[in-house]
Formats: C-alpha cells, structure tokens, sequence
C-alpha cells in the first residue's frame, strides 16, 4: 500500500469467536471517529430471516438462504452500520441460541459469502469503516490499510463470553461447557478464519481491552 492511498480508511480486525473482536472494533471506530460494521451479525442477521421460514435446516437450499439474505440490510446508526431484517433491528432474535446453533452451516456457502462481502465492499465504498469477521483481512479487503488479527486462549474466551451474557464470572463447570462451545465453532468455522499474512497478531489473552484499542488506534493512526 503507498503512503499516497487516499482511498476511505477499512480498518479489518479478525479473529476466532469471542475474541474480543467485537467491542475491540466498536471502541475503535468510535476512537477514530468512524462507523463499525461487524460481518458476523451479518452472516446471524441472514441465519435469522431464513430460520423465521419455519422449515427444518436439512432442508434449506442455498438458493433459500439467499433469498432470505434480500430481507437483510445494514443501517447507518451514530457509530456503526446495524444489520436489519425488513428494515427493522433485530439484534435480540440474531444473538439468540438458535441462530448461533446454525450461522456456521450458513457461513459455509460461498453464495452467501459473496453476497455478505459484496454488502461489506459496498459500505466500505462510501464511508471509512472498521470491519470485524473472520475473513475481512484475505477475502474481502485484502488492500486494508490495517490488518488486525485478535486471538485470545479459548478458556479466556470463554471466561469473558459468560461475564458477558451473566454479568458475573463463570464457575468451572460454566467454564468447561463454553470451552468447548467456542472450540466446536471454532472447528466449524475454521476454513475462514485465517490470518491476512500481512496482519498485525495481538494476543489479548494478558491485556487491558484499554490496552488493545489504544494499540490498533496508534497503528491506524500511522496509516490515516
Ligand atoms: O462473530 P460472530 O460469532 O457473531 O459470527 C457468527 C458466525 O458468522 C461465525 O461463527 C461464522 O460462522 C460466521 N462468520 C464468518 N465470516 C465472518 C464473520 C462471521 O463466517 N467474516
């Protein structure tokens, strides 16, 4: 990339399920003064519209995903891009354990994929974005002017995902049963979760999230 680019600031942070990616990138965005746009509740929010088809997932084509990827748009809220479905927010019903159970068989198809990265591409046309996902660094936008890459040792992931969801930190067993929720979607997931060769590898496992963020934002900085 010259030092002459003057194409919108893409800011790409990736990494494994609940590695911090998405409130990494929500502080971010909001530090330099730019919108966030997670891929992830992308690929939940087009998971959402074709559960609500009512029909067994054995049954859904491709084809159907993308059909009921059409009900899906992103929204410009004040610091981030909000996916909608019909037009109205739906971030309760995306988070939900049914949506979770099946995005990765829907993140398996590479029409979905296509049609997911062409809306991504699209935002990042008009508005300097920072975008977080799995593939945003190789697929997408393999000319960033920044690569993150975000990883963080599973137990801690899964320590920081029940702190999350109960406000309280996990008991072993807790512990033990997300351990291994985040390792079978990490398996699930892991053609597509790979790094950018040219990204830059923060372990989060041992640090401040104050710490993180202050480190992408200087190296975001030093690329503006
Ligand atoms: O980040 P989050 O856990 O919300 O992502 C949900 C799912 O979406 C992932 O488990 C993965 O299957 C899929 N995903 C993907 N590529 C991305 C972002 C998410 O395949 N860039």
């Amino acid at each position: 990339m010259s030092s002459y680019d003057r194409s919108p600031l893409v800011v790409t942070i990736d990494g494994p399920a609940a590695s911090g990616k998405s409130s990494t990138s929500t502080l971010v965005a909001a530090r330099l003064g730019v919108r966030h746009v997670d891929s992830g509740m992308i690929y939940r929010s087009v998971t959402a519209s074709r559960l609500r088809g009512g029909d067994a997932p054995e049954l859904w084509t491709e084809q159907s995903v993308l059909e009921a990827a059409r009900a899906v748009s992103l929204s410009p809220g004040e610091t981030s891009f909000v996916p909608r479905l019909h037009g109205v927010d739906c971030e309760a019903e995306i988070r939900g354990e049914a949506v979770t159970a099946l995005v990765s068989l829907v993140a398996k198809m590479p029409h979905v994929r296509a049609w997911v990265n062409a809306l991504v591409r699209q935002t990042a046309a008009a508005h300097e974005i920072v975008v977080d996902g799995r593939d945003m660094g190789t697929a997408v936008f393999p000319d960033a002017r920044l690569k993150i890459w975000l990883v963080a040792l599973p137990a801690e992931r899964a320590r920081r995902r029940v702190l999350q969801r109960t406000g309280r930190a996990p008991n072993a067993e807790e512990l033990a049963a997300e351990t291994a929720e985040l390792e079978a979607r990490d398996l699930k997931d892991r053609e597509q979760t790979q790094p950018a060769a040219d990204a830059v590898w923060i372990d989060t496992t041992g640090i401040s999230q104050d710490e993180q963020v202050g480190r992408i934002v200087g190296l975001a900085e030093e690329r503006r």
